[in-house]
């Protein structure tokens, strides 16, 4: 009997990086994933890899119609949805001064309002149904403290972890258990781009901030997508039950709450 055995799961921002392995520990673990992504070549592909446990399914989480139509989608392949991780997610950073509307308002509506949304289609399905259900948010060391560059970015995730406690609260009443995951440094196409974007701002060598940051982990390298499959499978499984609100730190040992 494997951990999520018959369960079926929406993924968002899965077609690479962390929501990809996410998505293929939960077929390892007996699950059938939804890779949901605004990127389709690269979802479809993923899916394909995975095989028959998995299907791509488009969505822009910035837009409500695309979903509410990604949600159908799913509910029509798989005919329930019992696990979502609120995994789409960008990055984007610039001193306070350089800061612009359009950059603000562009990474709240994918990170901020695309979690929000999709959990409230999905809580509005998982109420219906009246079975509850696991919803996992990926929050971000950089919700828990701010950083000097960073000031969008970190907001946006210091947002999810208190979404995360009020639905929470709000949905356990369903069954729904709505909780986080806040990952430090993950080496990856995400960090790629915030390493080049270091380079810029402090003047770094390609791949200098990567090395300066997996030094500084009190584990002693930058995380790995994999890191993180543990949480994702434990708090997707009954065992995590009686789990509601919470963020968790899956960070090396780099932050303490
Ligand atoms: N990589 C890290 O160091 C790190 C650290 C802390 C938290 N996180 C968080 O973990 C999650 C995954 O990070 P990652 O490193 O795999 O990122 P990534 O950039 O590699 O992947 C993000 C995925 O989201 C998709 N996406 C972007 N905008 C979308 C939209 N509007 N609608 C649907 N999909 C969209 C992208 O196409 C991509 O497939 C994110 O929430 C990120 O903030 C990452």
């Amino acid at each position: 009997m494997k951990r999520l055995d018959g369960k079926t799961a929406l993924i968002t921002g899965a077609a690479r990086g962390i929501g990809l392995a996410f998505a293929q520990a939960y077929v390892l673990e007996g699950a059938q994933v939804a890779i949901a992504d605004i990127d389709m070549a690269r979802a479809t592909a993923a899916a394909a890899e995975i095989g028959e446990a998995a299907f791509a399914v488009e969505m822009d989480v910035a837009r409500q119609e695309s979903i509410e139509a990604a949600v159908a989608a799913v509910v029509a392949r798989f005919g329930h949805i019992d696990i979502l991780i609120n995994n789409a997610a960008i990055f984007t950073a610039a001193p306070i001064a350089e800061i612009t509307r359009e950059d603000y308002a562009r990474c709240f509506d994918i990170n901020v309002a695309g979690t929000l949304f999709t959990l409230q289609a999905v809580a509005r399905h998982m109420i219906a149904r009246g079975k509850g259900g696991k919803i996992i948010n990926m929050a971000s060391q950089a919700g828990r403290r701010g950083e000097a560059l960073v000031a969008v970015y970190c907001a946006s995730k210091a947002a999810i972890i208190s979404l995360t406690q009020s639905a929470g609260l709000n949905l356990i009443a369903h069954g729904i258990n709505v909780n986080a995951i806040a990952p430090g440094v993950v080496d990856g196409e995400h960090w790629d781009g915030v390493d080049a974007f270091f380079a810029k701002y402090e003047n770094k060598a390609p791949g200098q901030k990567k090395r300066e940051v997996g030094a500084a982990v009190p584990y002693g390298r930058m995380g790995r997508a994999e890191d993180l499959t543990g949480m994702a499978v434990f708090l997707a499984s009954p065992e995590a039950d009686y789990i509601v609100a919470q963020t968790y730190n899956v960070d090396g040992g780099q932050w303490m709450s």
